[in-house]
């Protein structure tokens, strides 16, 4: 989804060469959340007004046209104090287009500029509102009602701050959003704020800074200007009380400083890894350099501060070194995520397994009901590939449940439910919904995440973080298995007391143990899954087929190959095929078997067989050396045995790069598929 990349430079001299390729850089850290058009917004020449630039297309083609700009204009001086904007957008409302780019402004005068990540769903209101107020719109935006609105507010209230401004528009705002504002009314500031959609603030500064905790300054209440009406262009009612007067809080010793607004910690991480996550509804304004972050009311479960925090990652885990895309890199880490993932917790000497982030809830979640699985696309799919075994592992009934369906249905939930909200962003707004829902009724909500300080993450009761390493390609390949791992781990963290479940317990501990050079064993197989690949990607269908432990596989496989290489792709459970996928058999249908040696052996054989007596020509996913298996294959794939509940996480690799090859082959693009994005923020 969008992205959001701003940068404020406060007594540390750059020029706005500099400034802009740092907008730039940032933009193209963001590229991998999927997007059609990006632009940025600076000082104009003279310091007085903003300019901006916005393309249509790649960050390379904005690149291109900066530069263009570039020439003719003085960016080598060196200006103390500066403030730049920059976005990538993924279309909502409007084609993508130059006009429809962000940022959006307040007029031809260019006075605010801002740019936004989410949808505002009172848009329409407000854009009567102001059309009423003789406001002229040049774009099919929501985002650009913000814009006006800012500069409608600040033509009745001359006197107030840019944050006040800020704080008045976004009473008015429905739905999700995070947001930058510029204005030249407001050199050298920049106001950020945040409902649904993800936003960070990076710190950058030469020495130590005073305090790892910035205070939350508090406002009054206000008044609405609008009225919002259904149907209605809304009615203005008597303008706004102030918030309270409150000093800046001035976190700094040393007065330089440079700031970084961000979707998220990849796009400021080459800067500083000092950042502050901000919450739904705080308001964070530079001015004089100083930041402050304002919320407008006070709640019950407000905290007092926000914590800056150190990030652990590193720039080169979001470069793709010597690979062609992250996708195929993140493909070849899972040797080393899923170990990290393990890493100080699976304990092989004593069999323990420690999960530190929900360990003082153990006992509660043995005395649930029941526990929900729930999350979207590849994070629901490790749901659907560990119910089994934590069924077995908790002897608890394990529901599992896409996010969005699961809001359409209005689940019932319980006080005594634990739920899992699974998710590689941990901003995925249907999973977060939700999380929202589940935590009104009183369950236990526990986050199984891989970003840091993600939504997900935060209002999430305790927690598993996955460790699975920046996931960039949208593809999700590393998470999937460092997902399942966690849900293993979780498992057998249940069934430690459990005297009957050691013997299970063990060949699982056994199991987790050689999973990196299995892994290693699997990825050995690229050369062969490209030759499978050459074969396949010119066909218009192709059926993965499978059960038991490994149906989630089929279902990956196929979630896999849609996305990167928009093919025809089912997951089949291979128990369903005589009720009626088997009715697509013939020699001409593509199909991938996954035959495992487990409980439904001799039932997936049964199916292998009725593919092949409809002429099928299965391309068999197998354990290594099962010849008996591979008699009934066209092609076959090898892959090491480990035990039953985990071999999925071996079965899935050859799908991950049979569909990155096809789409190579098919000239897709890997990394950022058309119409996807990486962080799916909105509903
Ligand atoms: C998988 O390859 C996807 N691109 C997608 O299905 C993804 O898993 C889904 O959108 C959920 O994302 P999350 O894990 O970040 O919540």
């Amino acid at each position: 989804m969008c992205g959001i990349f701003a940068y404020l430079n406060y007594l540390t001299p750059k020029t706005r060469r500099e400034v802009l390729e740092y907008l730039v850089t940032g933009l193209k850290r963001l590229e991998y959340r999927g997007y059609d058009s990006a632009g940025v917004a600076v000082d104009s020449d003279d310091g007085k007004g903003i300019t901006l630039v916005k393309q249509t297309g790649k960050v390379k083609i904005l690149e291109d046209a900066i530069k263009e700009f570039m020439t003719g204009h003085d960016i080598d001086t060196p200006i103390s104090t500066h403030c730049g904007i920059s976005h990538t957008r993924w279309a909502t409302h409007g084609v993508p287009s130059d006009l429809n780019s962000h940022p959006q402004r307040s007029d031809e005068e260019n006075s605010f500029v801002v740019v936004h990540n989410g949808i505002i769903t009172n848009y329409k209101d407000v854009k009567k509102f102001l059309e009423k107020r003789g406001y002229r719109f040049e774009s099919e935006t929501d985002t650009e009602i913000i814009a006006k609105l800012v500069h409608h507010l600040y033509l009745q209230h001359p006197n107030y701050s840019f944050r006040e401004l800020v704080e008045q528009v976004i009473q008015q705002m429905e739905g999700a959003f995070a947001l930058a504002f510029k204005s030249k009314h407001f050199p050298g500031e920049c106001v950020a704020t945040r409902r649904g959609s993800p936003l960070l603030v990076g710190i950058k500064t030469k020495t130590r800074l005073a305090t790892d905790h910035i205070p939350i300054l508090y406002g009054k209440d206000q008044l609405f200007i609008l009225e919002h009406r259904p149907h209605g262009a809304g009615r203005e009612v008597p303008m706004i009380p102030r918030t309270e007067s409150t000093s800046e809080f001035q976190p700094l010793e040393d007065k330089e400083v440079e700031y970084f607004f961000a979707s998220d910690a990849s796009a400021v991480i080459e800067h500083t890894n000092r950042v502050i996550y901000l919450e739904d509804d705080d308001v964070a304004a530079v001015k004089d350099g100083a930041l402050s972050i304002h919320r407008l009311k006070k709640s019950l479960d407000d905290k007092h501060a926000r914590e800056i925090i150190t990030l652990k990652m590193e720039i080169q885990e979001i470069m793709k070194g010597s690979y062609e895309y992250f996708m195929q890199k993140e493909i070849f880490e899972q040797p080393e995520s899923v170990i990290n993932t393990m890493r100080g917790r699976v304990n092989l000497v004593n069999n323990t397994v420690t999960l530190g982030g929900i360990k003082e809830y153990i006992p509660e979640i043995k005395r649930c009901r029941r526990l929900m699985l729930i999350g979207c696309g590849t994070s629901y799919h490790s749901a659907v590939a560990t119910r089994q075994l934590l069924e077995e592992l908790t002897e608890l009934p394990v529901m599992v449940e896409l996010a969005s369906d699961f809001l359409d249905r209005n689940t019932p939930i319980f006080r005594d439910d634990v739920c899992f909200f699974i998710s590689q962003s941990g901003e995925t707004a249907d999973t977060l919904m939700a999380l929202r829902y589940c935590k009104q009724r009183g369950a236990l909500i526990v986050g199984i995440t891989n970003t840091v300080g993600s939504s997900i993450c935060r209002e999430s009761h305790c927690g598993v973080h996955i460790n699975a390493g920046p996931e960039i390609g949208v593809a999700s390949t590393k998470a999937y298995t460092s997902q399942f791992i966690s849900l293993v781990m979780f498992g057998l963290v249940m069934s430690e007391d459990r005297i009957s479940l050691q013997t299970r317990r063990q060949e699982i501990l056994e199991g987790l143990k050689n999973l990196d050079s299995q892994i290693k064993e699997v990825l050995k197989l690229d050369l062969q899954v490209l030759e499978i690949a050459k074969d396949l990607f010119q066909q218009k269908s192709l059926l993965i087929m499978g059960r038991g432990y490994n149906f989630a596989t089929c279902m990956e496989g196929a979630l896999k190959v849609k996305e990167l290489t928009y093919m025809h792709c089912e997951g089949i459970m291979a128990g369903e095929l005589k009720h009626g996928p088997l009715a697509l058999v013939d020699d001409m249908m593509p199909i991938v078997m996954i035959v495992m040696r487990d409980c439904v052996y001799n039932k997936t054989i049964n199916a292998i067989q009725q593919v092949k007596a409809r002429g099928g020509q299965p391309i068999v996913i197998c354990e290594e050396n099962d010849k008996e298996t591979m008699q009934f294959a066209h092609k076959v794939l090898e892959v090491p045995k480990t035990v039953d509940c985990l071999q999925g996480v071996l079965t899935v690799i050859p799908m991950q790069l049979l569909s990155y090859h096809i789409a190579v082959l098919r000239g897709c693009n890997v990394d950022c598929p058309r119409n996807l994005a990486k962080s799916v923020t909105v509903e």
